[in-house]
């Protein structure tokens, strides 16, 4: 185990410079959790309060166990979306405990827009089922929703029928969803109690149907009120669809909690009593990492700020030093790290390559840590075989099938996006900070690549050159990429399943952890073939 002293001076211009840097874009993510947290308009706010009614927030708190860690997530998805319900859409996701289980929540936000499914909703609701499925995790569904967005029905209707497909695939496996149902479930919507393995619903609020009274009038020439076609109390007496009838909010919430423990045993983690604290404060990772990208940081200085007792084992730390590669715990858990410290070189990714495969020889779990432009071009690198090595590593990230978590600290740029396990890649979980940046490359190298194009092209065709048009596309290309490739925007595009504090990043990886150890893992000797 190597104890690194910290080389960071915390009175140094560097630092400060760095952690008022960091601090500014922390501010900025605040103020987009605050849009996200608003659920919904004054006036519909005071609406519910006067139906008596908890936000989406409130019944999680009741919902979730008391003094355990939780976290959010993707609750930016949509920020830059036109026309969408703002950050977070209309359904808070939420991983927590829940009578000592660990479990996914769904919690549909019926005060902005009626918890109506924007399409940024539907991308939510679809990586709420991947992970769901893929860390065999129980969900609950706290349903109010007045079904798909109408406008947007085109882009939601596929995602929604993935979700519920899904949710099949997961029932079938003994992997349960529970819906508890507090308001409208219509038409699509009322699939998310039906196709749930348990459902609570409200007495005198929940209304599940099909049709509302005004379309199966238009239908059918029939008359029936709400309570008729789809109240609380019909369902648990008559149809059958509900299993459940809680009297109000608080009762419902109070009979999915036994329901959990009930039906789930709680695993209490051996690990998790082995954890120790990280040597060094959090807050230092905000001075860390430079305002300008472009300057190396040492990454061991970042990871030493959240893993266990700062104490971690090296692989091959003299061979391909642009990428670290050690074995740490975090909150207990044993984890394998694979760092960017800097472009990788043919060295680099095969050092990554090796350690991938003694993870999967010893069903450990792998963290990767993006910071890279990508992979070293050049004709000495080329000729040496740089594209072997690099698909060697790509081929190793897609044939591992021991979990993977990534978290984004900086660049994600190119194929070395895809070798790091970017969302491509299908990580368990993938946080960010909010100064990362992702794309096929940097917007200026982008824009300048797009010109030396521009200008063969013209040459080949004997056309001249308007030089202050082509400067004018270059200037906008730039500018387009640079905002294509920043974490808003990725975010609102549900690549990542959050932005985060970087001095929550032990809580976040401890969560994510504590989800992928909650099943077996099991590693693999089966890649794809590596190009020698
Ligand atoms: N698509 C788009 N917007 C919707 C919506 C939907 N499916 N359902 C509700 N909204 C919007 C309303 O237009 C309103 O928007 P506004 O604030 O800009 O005026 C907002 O959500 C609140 O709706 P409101 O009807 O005032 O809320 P409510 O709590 O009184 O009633 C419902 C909720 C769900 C009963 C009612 O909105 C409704 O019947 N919606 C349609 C349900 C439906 O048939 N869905 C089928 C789609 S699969």
């Amino acid at each position: 185990m190597d104890e690194i002293k910290s080389k960071i001076d915390v009175l140094g211009t560097k630092y400060i410079e760095n952690y008022a840097s960091m601090k500014k874009i922390i501010n900025e993510l605040e103020s987009y959790f605050e849009v996200s947290r608003q659920e919904g308009s004054k006036e519909q706010i005071k609406r519910t309060r006067k139906r008596n009614k908890l936000l989406a927030r409130e019944k999680i708190d009741l919902l979730l166990d008391d003094n355990k860690p939780f976290i959010e997530l993707m609750s930016l998805a949509g920020l830059k979306h036109e026309g969408g319900f703002g950050a977070g859409g209309t359904t808070v996701v939420v991983l927590g405990y829940v009578s000592g289980v660990l479990c996914l929540i769904n919690a549909n936000v019926a005060t902005r827009k009626a918890g109506a499914i924007d399409y940024a909703t539907s991308l939510k609701n679809l990586r709420l089922s991947q992970i769901a499925s893929e860390n065999k995790l129980l969900t609950i569904n706290l349903v109010e929703s007045g079904g798909a967005n109408l406008p947007d029905q085109d882009r939601v209707f596929n995602n929604y029928g993935k979700f519920f497909m899904e949710m099949s695939q997961r029932s079938k496996q003994g992997i349960p969803s529970i819906s508890v149902v507090f308001g409208n479930a219509t038409a699509g919507g009322a699939y998310v109690p039906g196709m749930s393995d348990y459902t609570i619903m409200q007495k005198n609020n929940a209304k599940v149907f099909l049709a509302g009274p005004p379309l199966v009038k238009m239908a059918t020439n029939e008359d029936a009120n709400d309570e008729e076609l789809g109240g609380a109390f019909m369902h648990s007496s008559i149809s059958g669809v509900s299993d459940f009838l809680a009297d109000d909010e608080k009762h419902a919430i109070k009979i999915a909690r036994d329901l959990v423990s009930k039906i789930k045993k709680p695993k209490i983690s051996q690990y998790e009593k082995e954890a120790l604290s990280p040597r060094f404060v959090d807050d230092e990772i905000l001075g860390i990492i430079p305002s300008n990208l472009k300057k190396p940081f040492d990454i061991r200085e970042l990871i030493m700020r959240f893993i266990d007792s700062s104490e971690y084992t090296e692989f091959k730390e003299n061979y391909g030093k642009t990428m670290l590669c050690c074995w740490a715990k975090i909150n207990g858990y044993p984890i394998g790290i694979i760092a960017n410290n800097g472009v990788i070189f043919i060295e680099s990714a095969r050092k990554a390559t090796h350690f991938i495969q003694l993870a999967n020889k010893s069903n450990t779990p792998l963290l990767f840590i993006h910071n890279t432009t990508g992979f070293m071009v050049g004709k000495k690198h080329e000729q040496n075989g740089m594209i072997n090595s690099g698909s060697q590593l790509i081929h190793a990230v897609a044939g591992s099938t021991v979990p993977h978590i990534s978290l984004q600290v900086g660049n994600s740029y190119g194929a070395g996006n895809y070798a790091m396990c970017g969302r491509s890649f299908n990580p368990r979980f993938l946080f960010s900070y909010p100064n990362a940046k992702s794309g096929v490359m940097g917007a200026d190298q982008l824009a300048g690549v797009m010109e030396i194009v521009k200008r063969k092209s013209a040459m080949s065709l004997n056309k001249v050159i308007d030089e202050n048009l082509l400067l004018e596309e270059k200037k906008k290309l730039a500018e387009q990429a640079d905002k294509k490739a920043s974490i808003w925007h990725t975010t609102s595009e549900v690549w990542d399943d959050g932005v985060i504090d970087p001095r929550d990043t032990r809580k976040y990886l401890s969560l994510a952890l504590s989800a992928v150890y909650s099943s077996e893992i099991k590693g693999t000797d089966s890649f794809g073939v590596f190009r020698m």
